[in-house]
C-alpha cells in the first residue's frame, strides 16, 4: 500500500483492554477489539512497547528487546495477533527503543559486572578534575543527565530516566545487536517500525558542556547530528530497506525541517517519515512545557505550514499528528470537549487528517477521550510528571498551580483506560486498573459512541477518504491565511487544477470567513464538513462558520 494511503492506529498497550484481570492491558485485550478497528478503518497499528521491563517509563525501558513482558502476555499471543491483525488487512508496527536500556537489561547488567565489551555499549565517563558531572547535560525528565555507576568512579549518559541508559552507537557491536534485534521481529510478520527518539543517538565522542544546562545549545550537542543519518542508513540497508513497502517512522526530538527532509526523503534510504512536536509545544510558556497558557494559534499554524511547506519542497513525508501516549488529550487542549464533544474533536481530525502526510490516529481520540483532570498527585503515576510535580514545589509554585499544569501537561492525560462502555471500570478491566478511568466515562465511550455517536462515524469517513481520494493522498499543499486569527486555512491541490480548500475554525464564536478571491465565483462540492455549511458553495465572498467548524470544499 502507497505510503499517502495509509491511516496507522497507535496502542499503548497498557491502557487499552485488560483481558486476564490484572488492571493492565494486554496482547489477547488488543486481539478481542481488532474487529472493532476494522471498522474505523485503519491499516496499521503501531503498538507501544509490550518487551519485558522495569515499566519505570511504561516499558520506553526495555530490558530484553526479543520477548513479551508477562504482563502483556507472550510470544504465541503475539503471534495470533499478527495472523489475527492480518486477516483483517492490518499491518502491525512495533516500537524500537534504541536510544536507551533498561539498566535492568543484560547488557547494562554485565557492564556493571566489568566486562569491558559491554562497558563499552554505553556511555561511561570519569567525573571532571573539580569533581563535578561529566558534562553539565539535564535529562529531558529533570534533574542530571548521568548517574552513578555502580559502586565505581565512572557515571553513565541517560539523556531520560536514571534507569534509561544510552547506548554508545559509536561500538559497532551495538549497531549489530540492535540489527538483529529488527531482523527478529521483521521475521514474525511485522511490517513497520516507529524508532523511539532517534536523532539522539549520535551523542559526539568526546562530550563537552553546554553553555547552558537545558538549553537549546545543549540538545545541538547531541541531536540532528551527522552520523545519525549514516547509522540510519546502515540500519535501512541491513535491515527493512529491501521491502519496499515496509514503513518507518523516526520520532524526532526537537528536529528541523532541513533535517527531516534527509531522514524521509526517498533518495536517502533512511526512514519513511518523521514525527516532528514543535506544533505542539505552542502551549509553552518561554519553551517551559511545565507551564499552562492558552495556546498560540497563530504559530500553530506557522509552524503547520512550515513544515508542510518545507517537506513538500524537499520531498520529504510527515506523520500527521495531535495525539500519542506523550501528549495531553487534543482536544481538551486546542478546543472544549465538554460544550463541543463532536465539532471539537472532528475539527481537530479533518485539519489533521487531510494535510499532506500519514495520519496517526492515537487510541480514544476517534471516540472524544479528553483529559480526566485528576486532582491529587497520586492518581499519576508518570515518572516525567512527578520528577516535574518536585520540581516545581522546590520552585515555590503553589499546590494549586502545580496541580493545574500537571492536569493540563501531564503525560498520563492520555493514558487512562479506554473507555469500552458503561460497565464497572469502563469495561476496560473487571478489577481496579493500573490508573483511574477518567470521570466521564459514562458519557464518553465506544458502545453508545457507536450506537448514537458522531465522532467515530466521522472519523471512518475521513480515513475513507484518504484512501480514495489522490488529492488527500498526493495532492501539493498551500497555506492559506496565515496570519488570521480564527482560521486554519489550506489547498490541496493537482496539476489539472483541482483544489481541494480545507477551512477549519478553531473557535466556539459564530464567526465571518472571508473567502480568499481565488476561490469566489467558482462553484464547489462539499467534500465533508462538520457543520451546517451547504452542500453547494455558489462561489459567494463570505461564509458564516459556527463553533469548531470545518469543511472541505472540492473544486473540479
Ligand atoms: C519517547 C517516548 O514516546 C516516551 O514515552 C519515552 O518516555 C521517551 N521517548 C524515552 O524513551
Amino acid at each position: 500500500m502507497d505510503l499517502s494511503q495509509r491511516v496507522i492506529y497507535q496502542i499503548y498497550p497498557r491502557s487499552f483492554q485488560d483481558s486476564n484481570k490484572d488492571g493492565i492491558g494486554d496482547l489477547p485485550g488488543i486481539i478481542k477489539r481488532l474487529d472493532y478497528l476494522k471498522e474505523l478503518g485503519i491499516d496499521m497499528i503501531w503498538l507501544s512497547p509490550f518487551y519485558p521491563s522495569p515499566q519505570n517509563d511504561n516499558g520506553y525501558d526495555v530490558s530484553n528487546y526479543l520477548e513479551i513482558d508477562p504482563m502483556f502476555g507472550n510470544m504465541n499471543d503475539f503471534d495470533c495477533l499478527v495472523a489475527e491483525a492480518q486477516t483483517r488487512g492490518i499491518d502491525l508496527m512495533l516500537d524500537m527503543v534504541f536510544n536507551h536500556t533498561s539498566i535492568e537489561h543484560e547488557w547494562f547488567r554485565k557492564a556493571l559486572a566489568g566486562d569491558p565489551k559491554y562497558q563499552d555499549f554505553y556511555y561511561l565517563r570519569s567525573l571532571k578534575e573539580d569533581g563535578s558531572l561529566p558534562t553539565n547535560w539535564e535529562s529531558k525528565f529533570g534533574g542530571p543527565a548521568w548517574a552513578q555507576f555502580g559502586e565505581t568512579d565512572l557515571y553513565y549518559l541517560h539523556l531520560y530516566d536514571k534507569t534509561q541508559a544510552d547506548l554508545n552507537w559509536y561500538n559497532p557491536r551495538v549497531r549489530k545487536e540492535l540489527h538483529e534485534i529488527v531482523k527478529f521481529w521483521m521475521k514474525k510478520g511485522v511490517k513497520g517500525f516507529r524508532f523511539d527518539v532517534l536523532n539522539v543517538i549520535g551523542k559526539s565522542e568526546v562530550l563537552i558542556d553546554s553553555p547552558e544546562p537545558g538549553s537549546k545549545e545543549e540538545k545541538a550537542l547531541y541531536t540532528d547530528t551527522p552520523i545519525v543519518h549514516e547509522w540510519i542508513k546502515e540500519l535501512n540497508q541491513a535491515t527493512f530497506g529491501q521491502d519496499q513497502d515496509f514503513v518507518t517512522v523516526g520520532e524526532m526530538s526537537s528536529t528541523s525541517v532541513p533535517s527531516g527532509i534527509l531522514y524521509t526523503n526517498p533518495c536517502q534510504n533512511q526512514l519513511s517519515m518523521i514525527f516532528s512536536f514543535h506544533h505542539l509545544k505552542v502551549d509553552y510558556e518561554n519553551g517551559e512545557k511545565w507551564s499552562n497558557p492558552p495556546f498560540d494559534f497563530i504559530e500553530l499554524k506557522r509552524i503547520l505550514n512550515e513544515w508542510q511547506q518545507g517537506m513538500s519542497d524537499g520531498n520529504g513525508w510527515n506523520a500527521l499528528f495531535l495525539n500519542n501516549h506523550d501528549q495531553p488529550r487534543a482536544n481538551s487542549r486546542f478546543g472544549d470537549p465538554e460544550n463541543y464533544p463532536f465539532e471539537t474533536a472532528s475539527m481537530l481530525a479533518q485539519t489533521i487528517h487531510f494535510l499532506r502526510g500519514t495520519p496517526y490516529v492515537y487510541q480514544g481520540e476517534e471516540i472524544g477521550m479528553s483529559n480526566p483532570n485528576f486532582e491529587s498527585i497520586e492518581q499519576y503515576h508518570d515518572v516525567e510528571t512527578h520528577n516535574y510535580y518536585h520540581i516545581m514545589k522546590e520552585k515555590g509554585y503553589t499546590k494549586n498551580k502545580i496541580m493545574a499544569i500537571i492536569q493540563a501537561k501531564s503525560r498520563d492525560n492520555s493514558r487512562t483506560p479506554i473507555q469500552w462502555d458503561r460497565s464497572q471500570n469502563a469495561g476496560f478491566s473487571k478489577v481496579e486498573p493500573w490508573i483511574n478511568v477518567a470521570d466521564n466515562y459514562l458519557q464518553v465511550n465506544v458502545e453508545d459512541e457507536l450506537k448514537k455517536g458522531k465522532i467515530f462515524r466521522y472519523y471512518q469517513k475521513i480515513i475513507e477518504l484518504r484512501k480514495n481520494n489522490e488529492l488527500i493522498q498526493k495532492g501539493h499543499y498551500r497555506g492559506l491565511m496565515l496570519d488570521d486569527p480564527n482560521f486554519m486555512v489550506y489547498v490541496r491541490e493537482s496539476k489539472n487544477s483541482k483544489k481541494l480548500l480545507v477551512v477549519s475554525h478553531f473557535y466556539e464564536a459564530d464567526c465571518e470567513f472571508r473567502m480568499p478571491e481565488e476561490f469566489t465565483h467558482c462553484k464547489a462540492t462539499k467534500l465533508i464538513g462538520n457543520g451546517k455549511l451547504s452542500n453547494i458553495y455558489e462561489g459567494q465572498e463570505t461564509l458564516i462558520f459556527g463553533p469548531y467548524e470545518t469543511v472541505a470544499y472540492l473544486f473540479e
